[in-house]
């Protein structure tokens, strides 16, 4: 076992929650004062795991496995002390301390990539300044980049020519290959990046693991990047991580962008709590690391259809990580295509506002299914609720699941069966009619035309023809005309009382406009005005 400090440790259960740790492997549910999972180290299917958030340790009630943060990595992961550790170490952003290592050979060889991609950054950092990288220079100068700024996030030219196979001639070629810097080739070692502008990419603790190479002729693809290597792992590096880091603490949230450009941009100019994932696609691992360290997350993304696709995406795999005390925002870029293009044109303050006007989750996943989904259609209602509850499934805390699925049917029912309460004054119902009216009705259409004549439209949307079976009835034209009017008129005054029924609910549910009450006393003067014309019609 390494010579470990024993602060060290101590230090890492305390910044790390045995909760987060446990529940990247297995899903918890907070039950009481613990939270609870199936078992990973026996096969169950109901849990009988519990962790305990204040102690810091788990104990399983089956198997009878218990203890803490460190010992759940070594066995849950099926690694030692040391690997353990440091897992835990990156998790928690804290540097190692020094301790013996397990393989001197493989950790002299991650010694080496470092050491050669730090040689290689202050390289390509000089290239920059040279006639061979004034291009470049003058490109990122354009885009708005200091000096300050070309020397803290270290860029640097990558020259046309087998630069760096050149520069490391005298160093071990696998190990030149590992970095992922070169290749071999038929003709021998040759340069991964070539007439590039370098952007480093570190590692949580300030490393650099790999680079990021923009083209500079226009030249697709835009950007490469570094493949995977021993000490770069693409969907567990966040880009600007490890400058943001305290301030993400210190601001109590994380701006995620999608560009590196955007990321740096961000950084200098009032959002320094902003980073971007490498490539445009954000992992369950890139996610996992930005939660460790904070559950406020900014999403931004473009205002196109492009970008609300990436948003919904992105929900995906932040919902198992939200919590009730979680905020997750979604942005969405106006006035530019992207956090770059805001801050050159509209600076600061613009983008601010667009970070301000941020949806939080609920009404992010809210709108999108009404954006996506014809709502006002039973079928489009459906599909939006299926979204509703594929996005709620994914959430793990099982009261907050049920919280969101509280309030998204109480929006159903408030926003979306709006539709069908809706009051629609033009439109008149066919009323429903007796056989003793129908047959009536039919009598007096065949016995008098021109009364049927003049109310052919309400007759036609009784269905009631002329060549009806004509019972013979005891009625002349005046009753007759006087009849028709008179179930007209009670059917309008049906249509208004449902109506006025519809917007007293609509107040009752709180969901009416603002002048409900105004045509709700318009509806009753209405009423008043027919039933006088009714009554008088019987009396006469
Ligand atoms: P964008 O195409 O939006 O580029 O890609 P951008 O960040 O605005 O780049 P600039 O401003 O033109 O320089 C967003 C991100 O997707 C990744 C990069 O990380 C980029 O920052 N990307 C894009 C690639 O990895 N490869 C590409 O070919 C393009
Ligand atoms: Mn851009």
């Amino acid at each position: 076992m390494a010579n470990y400090d024993k602060n060290f440790t101590d230090e890492l259960r305390t910044r790390l929650s045995i909760v987060d740790v446990v529940s990247r492997r297995v899903p918890l549910t907070k039950k009481g004062q613990n939270y609870w999972g199936c078992c990973p180290f026996h096969n169950e299917k109901t849990p009988s795991f519990s962790v305990n958030e204040d102690k810091g340790f788990y104990h399983c009630f089956g198997c009878g496995e218990h203890g803490d943060i460190i010992s759940f990595t070594m066995k849950s992961e099926n690694v030692g002390f040391v690997d353990a550790i440091k897992e835990l170490a990156d998790m928690a952003g804290m540097k190692l301390p020094e301790f013996k290592p397990r393989d001197p050979k493989i950790v002299a060889r991650e010694e080496s990539y470092f050491d050669i991609m730090e040689r290689a950054a202050t390289e390509y950092q000089k290239q920059l300044f040279t006639p061979a990288g004034a291009v470049a220079l003058e490109y990122i100068r354009r885009r708005g980049f200091t000096d300050d700024m070309i020397k803290k996030y270290r860029l640097g030219y990558a020259p046309k020519n087998n630069f760096i196979a050149n520069k490391f001639v005298n160093t071990r070629q696998d190990i030149l290959i590992g970095t992922g810097l070169c290749r071999r080739g038929d003709y021998g070692m040759y340069d991964f990046f070539r007439d590039k502008l370098m952007f480093p990419i570190f590692s949580a603790r300030g490393q650099i693991v790999a680079f990021s190479g923009r083209s500079l002729d226009g030249s697709e693809p835009k950007y490469i990047n570094t493949s995977d290597t021993e000490i770069f792992h693409k969907r567990k590096t966040i880009f600007g991580f490890n400058f943001a880091r305290e301030n993400i603490h210190r601001n109590n949230r994380t701006i995620i962008v999608e560009g590196q450009i955007d990321a740096i941009q961000m950084q200098c100019h009032g959002f320094p709590e902003t980073v971007a994932p490498l490539g445009t696609a954000l992992t369950e691992d890139h996610l996992a690391i930005l939660c460790k360290a904070n559950r406020n997350i900014v999403f931004c993304f473009d205002g196109d259809n492009a970008g609300r696709k990436a948003a919904v995406r992105a929900a995906d795999i932040v919902l198992p990580f939200v919590r009730d005390d979680s905020d997750v925002r979604f942005a969405f870029v106006t006035g530019g295509k992207d956090p770059d293009e805001v801050l050159k044109n509209s600076g600061t303050d613009a983008m601010r506002a667009i970070i301000d006007a941020a949806e939080n989750l609920t009404d992010f996943l809210w709108n999108t299914a009404n954006n996506n989904y014809v709502v006002s259609t039973p079928g489009g209602r459906a599909q939006a609720e299926k979204f509703l509850k594929s996005e709620t499934d994914k959430i793990a805390d099982v009261a907050l699941r049920a919280e969101y699925e509280n309030e998204y049917n109480s929006r159903k029912f408030n926003q979306w069966h709006k539709w069908s309460r809706k009051p629609q004054a033009t439109q008149v119902a066919v009323p429903e009619i007796d056989a003793i009216t129908r047959n009536t009705l039919v009598f007096i259409t065949n016995k008098f035309p021109e009364i049927a004549e003049r109310h052919a439209e309400f007759l036609a949307k009784l269905n009631i023809s002329l060549d009806g079976d004509a019972p013979d009835m005891n009625m002349d034209a005046r009753a007759a005309e006087r009849y028709i009017t008179s179930l007209k008129l009670q059917n309008y005054l049906k249509k208004l009382r449902e109506q006025k029924q519809k917007l007293t609910t609509d107040i009752l549910h709180g969901d009416a406009d603002d002048d409900a009450r105004g045509r709700i006393s318009a509806i009753d003067s209405e009423i008043a005005k027919y039933t006088e014309k009714l009554e008088q019609m019987i009396s006469e």
